[in-house]
C-alpha cells in the first residue's frame, strides 16, 4: 500500500516560537519598514520565506557534529571530515572552503574573470553577475527560451540553449571565455532543473572548445532528484550517483553551502586544475582564510560535512520537492498565477498576471509581497523591476518577469504552515483589484531593492 499524504521525514525536536501578529500590528510594521519587507523585524515575520539560504533546520546529528567540531588553525581534522564529504559528490582534486558561496565566486572570477571575457550561463544568480562585471567581465544568460516563459511545462527549464552557447564561442572566441557556469537548479529562471543530458552537452560544447566548465551547484541535490523523476532512464539510480555523474561532466564549482548542504553559513571552490587553485588558494588567505577552515570554523565544517550526506536522502528529498509542489500546486488550482513547473526550493507567483492593473513602474510584485505580509505576515521577496529595474546609468527599465517568490526554508515549516500559506495567498487574490501600486521615495544607486523606502500610491 503507497499513501497519498507524503509526511515530513523527522520529528521535531527543538522549537522555535512563532509570535503571532495582528493585522494592525502588521500595517505598524510595514510603515516603519517604510513598506520594504527586507526591513521588517525577522519577530514580526510569521512565515519567512524571503530564502532557502541559511534558514533551514540543522538535524540533530548536525547538532551532534557541532561539538566535535576542531578549532585549529591548520589541519584540523574537522576540515579532513569536510573535505571527504565534499568529495563523496564531488570528487575534484581542490577544495576551497569559504564562509559562502559569494565568496568563492569572488575568489573564481577575480582569477579568471577581466575585462573582454565574457563568461556565459543558463542564468547567472545576481551575486554570481555581480562578481562577473566587478572584475569587468561580461555575464550572459543563455536558458533555453522555453526558461522564460512561465507557462512553458518544458521538464528542464533550467536547460542551456546549446546552439546560443556554440553561436557566442564562435561570436567572441573561444580564448575570451574563461569559463562556462551551469546554475542547478537555475534559482533565478524559477527554481528549475537541468537535465544531465544538457549539463553533458554543454561539457561536450566547453571542452571541445579548450574552455573550463564549472557548476553553481547550490541546488545540486534538487536537480539530481528531478533528474531521477524525469528523465529516461534516471528512475531507479541514486541521487548521490546522480549527482557524481553531474560532477564528473565538470571541472569544478562554486556552491553556496546555505542551500542544499544544509548549512547555516558556508559555500567551497573546488577544481581540478593545479594553477588555478593555486592562485585561487593565495587570494583566499587574503580575504577568507587559512586553506583549511577558509571563512569557517570547524564547527561549522562538521556540520556541512553531516549536512552534505543528509542532503542526497530519498526521503528528504520527496519530501522536499513534494512539498514544494503542493504549495505550488494548491496556488495554481486556485487561479494564482505561479511560474510552472513548480521548481525545487520555492514557488514565484506571477504578479504581472495577479495585478494586471498595475503597471511595472508601479511594481505589482512590491505590492504584492506587501499585501502577503500584511494580510497574514508572509514575508516572500520581490523578484521584477524594484530588483532588476535601476540601470547602472540612473534610468529605469522594466523587468522581463514581475515574480513574487515564496522560497522554502528546508526542513522549517511544516504542512499545516504552508496550508495557512496557501489560505493568506488565496484571500489575497481575492481583492487583487484593490491593490494599489507603490512608488519609491529614496534608493541606492545599486541593489535598491535592499534599502529602498516605499510610498503606496493613492
Ligand atoms: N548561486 C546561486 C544559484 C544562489 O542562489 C546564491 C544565493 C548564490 C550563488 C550566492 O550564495 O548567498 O551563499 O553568497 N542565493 C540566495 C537566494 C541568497 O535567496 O536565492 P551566497
Amino acid at each position: 500500500m503507497t499513501f497519498r499524504t507524503i509526511i515530513e521525514p523527522f520529528r521535531i525536536h527543538s522549537v522555535e516560537p512563532i509570535r503571532l501578529t495582528s493585522v494592525e500590528e502588521r500595517r505598524d510594521a510595514l510603515r516603519a519598514a517604510s513598506y520594504n519587507v527586507f526591513s521588517l523585524r525577522a519577530a514580526d515575520v510569521m512565515i519567512d520565506l524571503l530564502t532557502d539560504s541559511g534558514t533551514g533546520a540543522m538535524s540533530r546529528d548536525q547538532w551532534a557534529a557541532i561539538q566535535h567540531g576542531d578549532e585549529s588553525y591548520a589541519g584540523s581534522p574537522s576540515w579532513e571530515l569536510f573535505r571527504e564529504s565534499v568529495q563523496s559528490l564531488f570528487p575534484f582534486r581542490h577544495v576551497i572552503p569559504t564562509h559562502q558561496g559569494r565568496a568563492a565566486e569572488k575568489i573564481l572570477f577575480s582569477v579568471l574573470g577581466g575585462p573582454g571575457k565574457v563568461i556565459p550561463s543558463n542564468t547567472h544568480f545576481d551575486t554570481t553577475r555581480a562578481n562577473i562585471e566587478f572584475t569587468g567581465a561580461e555575464g550572459v544568460d543563455l536558458v533555453i527560451p522555453e526558461g522564460r516563459d512561465p507557462q512553458s511545462l518544458h521538464p528542464f527549464k533550467g536547460n542551456m540553449d546549446i546552439d546560443a552557447l556554440e553561436a557566442l564561442i564562435a561570436e567572441r572566441g573561444a580564448a575570451n571565455i574563461p569559463v562556462i557556469m551551469l546554475t542547478v537548479t537555475n534559482n533565478s529562471g524559477g527554481g528549475q532543473p537541468v537535465s544531465l543530458a544538457n549539463v553533458r552537452a554543454v561539457s561536450e560544447v566547453a571542452h571541445r572548445h579548450g574552455i573550463p566548465f564549472f557548476l553553481d551547484a547550490c541546488r545540486y541535490a534538487e536537480n539530481a532528484w528531478f533528474i531521477r523523476e524525469r528523465e529516461e532512464g534516471q528512475q531507479d539510480r541514486n541521487v548521490a550517483d546522480i549527482v557524481r555523474e553531474m560532477a564528473s561532466y565538470a571541472d569544478g564549482m562554486t556552491i553556496s553551502a546555505k542551500k542544499d548542504p544544509m548549512g547555516n553559513i558556508g559555500g567551497w571552490l573546488a577544481l581540478n586544475d593545479d594553477a588555478v587553485a593555486q592562485e585561487a588558494r593565495n587570494l583566499l588567505i587574503l580575504t577568507e582564510g587559512f586553506p583549511t577552515y577558509g571563512g569557517l570554523a570547524g564547527r561549522d565544517l562538521e556540520a556541512l560535512a553531516v549536512g552534505i550526506r543528509e542532503s542526497v536522502s530519498h526521503d528528504y528529498l520527496q519530501y522536499r520537492i513534494r512539498s514544494t509542489a503542493y504549495l505550488g500546486e494548491a496556488l495554481h488550482a486556485s487561479g494564482i498565477p505561479v511560474v510552472r513547473p513548480i521548481g525545487g526550493h520555492a514557488v514565484y507567483i506571477d504578479a504581472k498576471a495577479l495585478l494586471p492593473h498595475i503597471p511595472p513602474k508601479q511594481y505589482p510584485g512590491q505590492s504584492l509581497a506587501v499585501a502577503l505580509y500584511e494580510e497574514g505576515g508572509i514575508r516572500g521577496c520581490e523578484i521584477g523591476t524594484v530588483m532588476f529595474g535601476l540601470h547602472p546609468d540612473g534610468t529605469e527599465h522594466e523587468a522581463a518577469m514581475e515574480l513574487v517568490r515564496l522560497a522554502i526554508p528546508r526542513r522549517t515549516y511544516t504542512q499545516s504552515h504552508i496550508d495557512y500559506v496557501i489560505e493568506v495567498c488565496r484571500a489575497v487574490a481575492t481583492r487583487a483589484d484593490a491593490l494599489r501600486g507603490f512608488r519609491i521615495t529614496e534608493q541606492p544607486r545599486a541593489l535598491r531593492h535592499f534599502t529602498a523606502k516605499f510610498e503606496p500610491l493613492a
